[in-house]
C-alpha cells in the first residue's frame, strides 16, 4: 500500500523512523514534508497528506506532530477523512475496525518511538468490520455533505 506521511518540526524525526518502519512493513512511504526541524505549522502538512488520501493517491495517511492534536483537527477538515489520534494499540486497531480510520494522528512529544512503531502496525493491519459500524459511519459523511 502507498502510505502517505507528514509532519511539522516536532514530529520530524519520529516520521523519519516510521518511514523506515513503513517500508518494513512492506509498504511504500510516501514523504509529503517536512524536511527538517525548522518551524513550520503543521496544518501545511496535515492537508497535503489528508489530500493525498481523499483523492486517493494514497491508501492511508500517518501524521506526526507534537501532540498529534493539531494534525487531528486539521485532517478531520478535509471531506472524507476521519483521522484517528491514538497513544495505545487498542484504539489504533479499533480505529481501522470500527471506525474506518484512514489517518493515524502521533504525538511525538507524547509516546515513545516504540509506541509508535506499534501504532502503526496495529493501524496498517487492521480491517473495517463494516456491518453496524457502516451504518454509524454514514451518519458522520451524512453531516459532512450538509445533511442530517
Ligand atoms: C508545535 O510546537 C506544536 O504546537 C505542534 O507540533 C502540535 O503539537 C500541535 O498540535
Amino acid at each position: 500500500m502507498n502510505i502517505a506521511i507528514g509532519s511539522d518540526h516536532a514530529g520530524y524525526e519520529y516520521k523519519e523512523i516510521l518511514k523506515e518502519c513503513i517500508g518494513g512493513l512492506g509498504h511504500h512511504a510516501v514523504d509529503l514534508g517536512t524536511a527538517g526541524t525548522a518551524s513550520c505549522d503543521y496544518p501545511d502538512f496535515a492537508f497535503a497528506v489528508a489530500d493525498s488520501v481523499a483523492q486517493g493517491k494514497s491508501d492511508f495517511g500517518v501524521l506526526i506532530c507534537g501532540t498529534g492534536i493539531g494534525m487531528s483537527m486539521a485532517a478531520n477538515k478535509v471531506p472524507g477523512i476521519r483521522a484517528a489520534l491514538c497513544s495505545e494499540p487498542l484504539s489504533a486497531r479499533f480505529s481501522r475496525e470500527h471506525n474506518n480510520a484512514n489517518v493515524l494522528c502521533l504525538g511525538a512529544r507524547v509516546i515513545g518511538i516504540e509506541m509508535a512503531r506499534e501504532l502503526i502496525r496495529a493501524f496498517l493491519s487492521g480491517v473495517f468490520a463494516g456491518d453496524r459500524h457502516s451504518g454509524r459511519l454514514k451518519k458522520i459523511e451524512e453531516r459532512e455533505h450538509g445533511a442530517g
